[in-house]
């Protein structure tokens, strides 16, 4: 298990990734150039390397002190070893921020339980906050 910068030659795994997890609003390889071109201090991108396979990748922004986790997934085949927590606990080493914020959708009781045991708790709702199916977010934050 290898993690790393994201890096251009992962995008094509990513998108695969990215399509199998959010259906109608993944993001496009264009979102990731844009996050990964930019001039790095405010971005966190991490890509997690399994036998060489791009199993799962974070994308957060840095502003301040805090940190908003905005992209986090992993592989159908890789989940439930622990992969995405340790993408985020290595994403809050690095950033070092006293707050790390995130939206989930309302649904999505894996991301919320997984949250949850990292030590994040619901702080609110925005309503709507999601398109194609529109649905609500939580809000989670975690203070360090
Ligand atoms: C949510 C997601 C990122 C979890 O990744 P993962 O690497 O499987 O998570 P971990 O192995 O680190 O799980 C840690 C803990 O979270 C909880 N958890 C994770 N997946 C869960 C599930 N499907 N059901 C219930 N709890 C779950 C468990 O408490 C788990 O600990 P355990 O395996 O010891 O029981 C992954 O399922 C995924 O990519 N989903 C699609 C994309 C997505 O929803 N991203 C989040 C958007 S906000």
């Amino acid at each position: 298990m290898l993690f790393r910068p994201m890096k251009p030659s992962d995008l094509a795994d990513i998108i695969e990734i990215e399509k199998t997890c959010f259906t109608a609003d993944a993001w496009s390889e264009e979102d990731f150039i844009y996050r990964m071109n930019e001039d790095t201090w405010h971005f966190v991108n991490l890509t997690l390397e399994d036998n060489g396979k791009v199993a799962a990748y974070l994308s957060a922004t840095v502003v301040a002190d805090e940190m908003n986790i905005d992209s986090v997934a992993v592989s159908p085949d890789y989940r439930r070893k622990g992969y995405a927590s340790k993408l985020i606990n290595l994403a809050i080493e690095k950033a070092r921020t006293k707050f790390v914020m995130l939206e989930v959708r309302e649904s999505n009781t894996p991301a919320i339980t997984l949250y949850k045991s990292l030590g994040f708790k619901e702080v609110g709702l925005r309503k709507n906050y999601y398109e194609r199916p529109v649905e609500n977010a939580v809000l989670m934050t975690k203070c360090n």
